[in-house]
């Protein structure tokens, strides 16, 4: 397999309410690589059309904002690092539309995000929404990254997005090596699943993830929430009878306290038994105002950062706009080399 400088890509979708869930699987994470590698950070508005349409072009403006302010406001350096809007680099689209002729159709019939977000109404579904991974893919791939910071519901379709960059590998192996790109052209991008809450479970049932479009607010911490709100909604959070554990295998049954226990390591830069250690044979009403100092600490001056930079529309825009020229230089060179290999004349 050829080298690949080491480089990180991520992104994340402007459909309204990140929640804790978004900032522990993936925010933080992203936070934290930036010391040791090169990082691109997209706001994926492209796919943010795939499941519903936006209220209005507004809508869609003002969350891809906010996603942009919440990278910020989490402690990501848009100078030393790439932060941009996908649909502002036109490689994304069109490396997407070479995959969709590398990618098969079983491949992504396969994919449980689809399965769930189409229901039973599938024949109804956008096209969209089913060749979304292809598209995720090209996010990736249209940089040549190598690692991918996500959380555990995005497995599936980092292992599709590995084996695209496979079958391209191997379809075009000839044209590839002509070209003077050795053995491989694409990376097989790593997912970077870490961390004690790679999958935050919703506040009101333990088996069900936390997320943006749950009807109940309750059953997520907002980055927007006020401190009231994060107590609130700690303090309401669904547990059981018992008191916490004091190893790791009690919480097996128990999703919910399990949840909790995940959350709060995760906040503390901690681990679990860490967690249990200290709290273990407590009441959970000792351990949730725990909790919910912890959370207003971590979260409150995330959240008052996201206020003032979303009133600074200005400097968003030109934090996007210079991210995307930044990420564009970087994209077009992978296009035109994509197109030599396939056969598109340029
Ligand atoms: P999105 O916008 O749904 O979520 C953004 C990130 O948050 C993570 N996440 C969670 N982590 C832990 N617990 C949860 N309950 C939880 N909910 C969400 C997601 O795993 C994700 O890392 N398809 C992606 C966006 C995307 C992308 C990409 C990601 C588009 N192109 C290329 C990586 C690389 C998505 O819909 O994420």
């Amino acid at each position: 397999m050829a080298d690949f400088q080491p480089l990180v890509f991520s992104g994340v979708q402007p459909t309204g309410n990140l929640h804790l869930g978004n900032y522990l699987g993936a925010l933080k994470r992203f936070v934290a690589l930036q010391a040791t590698h090169r990082c691109i950070y997209c706001v994926v508005d492209l796919h943010a059309i795939t499941n519903t349409l936006p209220e209005s072009p507004q809508a869609l403006r003002a969350a891809t904002r906010e996603v942009a302010a919440a990278f910020i406001a989490c402690g990501i350096d848009p100078q030393a690092n790439i932060v941009f809007n996908q649909s502002q680099v036109s490689g994304h689209a069109e490396l997407a539309w070479v995959f969709n002729c590398v990618a098969r159709m079983g491949w992504l019939s396969r994919m449980t995000q689809f399965k769930d977000k189409a229901g039973k109404d599938r024949e109804n579904a956008s096209v969209g929404l089913f060749d979304y991974p292809a598209l995720m893919a090209a996010d990736i791939l249209v940089y040549r990254a190598t690692h991918v910071p996500v959380g555990d519901d995005q497995k599936q379709h980092l292992e599709l997005a590995r084996d695209i960059a496979q079958k391209f590998n191997v379809d075009f192996a000839a044209a590839i090596k002509a070209e003077g790109h050795g053995e491989a052209y694409f990376p097989l991008p790593e997912p970077l699943i870490q961390g004690p809450a790679t999958r935050v479970m919703s506040l009101r049932e333990g088996k069900k993830k936390m997320s943006k479009s749950d009807a109940s607010d309750n059953s997520r911490i907002n980055l927007s929430d006020s401190t009231d709100q994060i107590a609130q909604k700690v303090r309401r959070a669904r547990t059981d009878a018992d008191n916490l554990p004091t190893e790791i295998a009690g919480l097996a049954a128990r999703p919910e306290a399990d949840n909790l226990v995940g959350i709060y390591a995760a906040l503390a830069d901690v681990t679990k038994p860490d967690v249990l250690r200290q709290f273990g044979n407590g009441q959970f009403s000792t351990f949730k105002a725990a909790l919910a100092d912890l959370a207003i600490a971590k979260l409150g001056p995330i959240a008052a950062e996201m206020r003032r930079l979303n009133a600074d529309q200005a400097y968003i825009d030109g934090v996007l706009r210079d991210g995307a020229n930044r990420a564009r230089a970087l994209a077009t060179p992978t296009i035109d080399q994509v197109k030599d290999i396939v056969g598109f004349l340029r």
